[in-house]
């Protein structure tokens, strides 16, 4: 059965007007955007779940500037190829539900019900602005608060990889839809911020317990004419934290770069 488990007992939880409650009586509270948290207090009290409010802010402004409409475009055309009438989603690591949402748009005449997983609350803030239809929820891809096997696919875009989790949610046949960054991708701006950039490093596209069913490169560059849009993409990036305040700096006053954007969409059959 798709929909969210208890993540205390593990019981199926049932949507009232204002909560989700299992048969055992635990309930967590559907906010007033529309999301629910379903991480345990305990994991709750750790201090920062997912990127926090700037870099989700960054994102979703960056994202909505069109700068990566290729890849969403190629992401909904897969979709709509592989997905079939009544089928069950869960976008893993959904963040502002950039790509989420428009696939739900996408699949809007094949009833497809999609599932939004963030662990960061800020994240499913502004993935609810998105979409009221999206069933949102704070958890973790380490552990998705639904049954084994009761999805037809995966989402994993740019998040972190689980793949036992998503072997564990998925039917047999099920697809997972990974996207990850090439080689080169953002390379021009690393080199504005480190005096030894690297690359992406190469991945293998095996994956255990999964056969490979397809996979598309898709490589453009991008004008950034403004020093907003090149922060904006610097902090949306998981480089941003990693980076010191000293390095950071570096693109204060940069107000033009032209950039190389290289993604994979890889497409796995849960054996
Ligand atoms: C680089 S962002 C990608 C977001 C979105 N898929 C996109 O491409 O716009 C990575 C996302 O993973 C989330 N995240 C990090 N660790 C997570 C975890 N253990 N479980 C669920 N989400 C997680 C972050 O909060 C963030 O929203
Ligand atoms: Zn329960």
């Amino acid at each position: 059965m798709f929909g969210f488990k208890c993540t205390v007992c593990g019981d199926m939880l049932v949507r009232e007007e204002k909560i989700y409650r299992c048969c055992n009586n635990h309930c967590f509270d559907i906010a007033k955007q529309g999301y629910v948290n379903l991480l345990q207090s305990q994991q709750s009290k750790r201090k920062r779940h997912g990127d926090d409010k700037l870099m989700i802010r960054s994102r979703t402004v960056f994202l909505d500037k069109g700068y990566y409409e290729p890849l969403r475009n190629t992401l909904c055309q897969k979709l709509n190829n592989y997905i079939c009438e009544n089928q069950k989603i869960i976008d893993a690591g959904c963040g502002d539900c950039y790509y989420t949402a428009e696939i739900e748009k996408t699949l809007e005449r094949k009833n497809a019900v999609i599932m939004g997983i963030d662990i960061s609350k800020d994240a499913m803030i502004a993935a609810s602005k998105r979409s009221k239809t999206l069933m949102l929820a704070v958890a973790s891809v380490f552990s998705l608060p639904v049954c084994d096997g009761c999805c037809d696919a995966v989402l994993n875009i740019f998040s972190p990889f689980a793949p036992e989790e998503y072997r564990r949610v998925l039917k047999s046949g099920g697809l997972l839809f990974r996207v990850i960054p090439l080689e080169n991708h953002l390379i021009e701006l690393k080199e504005k911020i480190y005096d030894t950039p690297y690359k992406n490093p190469s991945e293998n596209t095996e994956l255990e317990g999964f056969n490979l069913v397809d996979k598309a490169e898709i490589k453009y560059r991008i004008n950034l004419n403004n020093n907003e849009d090149i922060e904006n993409l610097f902090r949306m990036t998981p480089y941003y934290y990693k980076t010191s305040a000293k390095d950071q700096q570096k693109l204060k006053g940069l107000n033009e770069i032209n950039i190389t954007c290289e993604f994979a969409v890889i497409i796995y059959e849960k054996q």
